[in-house]
């Protein structure tokens, strides 16, 4: 494929990459930020936190949100962002779907907002079933925001942030494949040794819906940045 990898030592190296290259695009114009959750970019928002660039002239879109969560609720992906970046690094304006948003009225929402500011930068991490934002396999690559049913594979590997697995999510709202392509360049990383499956799958397996990170194989600028656990099915 013609994606861009880079393979590092750690997620912490694996970070710092990262942040040169959002540190890169920001310096060339960008101005829309495509910010995602999961453990995945901790460690370059934790770069992004303690450089003195500032970021509020920059919009930020995120991903995806757990249907059903109130955004104050410890789990939510806007507290996730809250304490992961905006309480030091707060952007011009942020958008992450409202959990409590009517179905039909928050999908027009979301999808005009990233009509209005479409993405320069899209953050990815991957799930261990390759699903990227909430995307899970089987997800037309046609969609654009939308209300995903989580598998029971995101359900299990998300329910260790949460008190049991009864108390994690069915649903999310998520930005749609369509979304994420529609982004200008795409950055995704991986840590560790869960993701190397997903990791070959996305990158030397046959593009299908059943992977549905094997799509970014059709864009034209993708960075991956991994580090040598999750490489180690290359
Ligand atoms: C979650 C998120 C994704 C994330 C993925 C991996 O379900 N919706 O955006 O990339 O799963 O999570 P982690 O980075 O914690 O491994």
């Amino acid at each position: 494929s013609k994606m861009n990898v880079i393979i590092t030592k750690d997620k912490v190296e694996g970070g710092k990459k990262a942040f040169e290259l959002v540190e890169k695009a920001i310096h060339s114009d960008a101005a829309v930020l495509g910010l995602a959750t999961g453990s995945t970019p901790e460690t370059l928002y934790k770069e992004m936190r303690a450089s003195n660039t500032d970021y509020s002239n920059l919009i930020s879109i995120n991903l995806d949100e757990y249907k059903g969560l109130p955004a104050d609720h410890p789990q939510s992906y806007h507290t996730f962002m809250q304490e992961n970046l905006f309480k030091d690094k707060p952007f011009k304006k942020s958008f992450i779907p409202d959990g409590l948003g009517d179905e039909d009225e928050e999908v027009k929402r979301y999808n005009k907002i990233i009509e209005e500011y479409p993405i320069d930068l899209q953050i990815l991490g991957i799930g261990t079933n390759a699903h990227i934002g909430f995307n899970e396999p089987g997800t037309s690559f046609l969609q654009e925001t939308h209300v995903e049913k989580l598998t029971e594979a995101t359900i299990n590997a998300n329910k260790r942030y949460f008190e049991s697995e009864e108390d994690v999510p069915k649903y999310a709202f998520s930005m749609g494949i369509k979304s994420i392509l529609s982004a200008k360049k795409i950055l995704l990383m991986a840590f560790g040794e869960s993701k190397a499956e997903a990791v070959h799958d996305m990158l030397n397996g046959p593009i299908t819906e059943q992977v549905p990170a094997s799509i970014l194989q059709t864009h034209d600028d993708v960075t991956v940045i991994i580090d040598e656990a999750a490489a180690s099915k290359l």
